[in-house]
């Protein structure tokens, strides 16, 4: 059974406030968002196994260790999952950029597809899934359940803000997928919105609402 991972550092966790801040304007919470999932997805790769190299310094030859293993892809899931992109290829640029698109049925809370574009070697990579909400845990479930339909198997799920009932879906779906997030909150209201949360993560990116 994958693990459901809480990465509490300080500095996620005072970032994490001022997004649930109501008074966050957009561009200060896209930055926000920017910077927590770049301080996730450098807890999240911990475990990336290293080899060791041969360099030659100015001075001597060092061995040293560099990363070895898959290589990377980043699957965002459309719309707020954008937001987390670029700090992610802020540590690991040469990962490739795959797209899912869900959206939330508003009356029965439901994943539906509505895109879905992976790097042409996407089983032969990790795959690290983006998306600031976990709240019925539906859409990355659903999401989890396209990539792994493309034949990839290697997967984690970064989410910034979950619900208890968010984890155990995912972990109920899809027991081999390691879940990360920076907050676990209360629960869900009526509408399947994360309490306290911070609201619609896609309208606060973006600015939509
Ligand atoms: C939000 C969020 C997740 C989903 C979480 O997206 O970004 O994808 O809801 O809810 P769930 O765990 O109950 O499925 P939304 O459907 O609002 O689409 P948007 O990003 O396009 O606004
Ligand atoms: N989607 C969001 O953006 N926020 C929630 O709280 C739940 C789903």
């Amino acid at each position: 059974m994958a693990s459901a991972h809480i990465l509490d550092h300080p500095l996620l966790q005072h970032k994490v406030s001022m997004i649930r801040d109501k008074n966050t304007g957009t561009k200060e919470f896209r930055e926000l968002v920017k910077e927590i999932a770049m301080l996730m997805v450098y807890e999240v790769t911990r475990d990336m196994p290293l080899k060791e190299v041969e360099v030659e310094t100015p001075i001597t030859t060092a061995r040293t260790k560099v990363i070895a293993g898959k290589m990377v892809g980043i699957v965002p899931v459309l719309r707020a999952g954008l937001g987390m992109v670029e700090g992610v290829l802020n540590l690991i640029p040469g990962a490739k950029v795959g797209h899912i698109g869900l959206y939330r049925d508003p009356e029965t809370f439901q994943a539906v597809e509505y895109y879905c574009k992976l790097p042409v070697d996407a089983e032969e990579r990790e795959l690290i899934v983006l998306d600031p909400m976990l709240a019925t845990g539906g859409s990355a479930a659903d999401a989890i359940s396209l990539i792994k339909k493309r034949g990839c198997n290697n997967i984690k799920l970064v989410n910034i803000i979950a619900s208890p009932e968010g984890i155990e879906a995912v972990r109920k779906a899809h027991p081999d997928v390691d879940v990360y997030v920076a907050a676990v909150d209360e629960g869900l209201n009526d509408h399947a919105y994360i309490v306290p949360g911070l609201g619609d993560a896609g309208d606060r990116l973006f600015g939509t609402k």
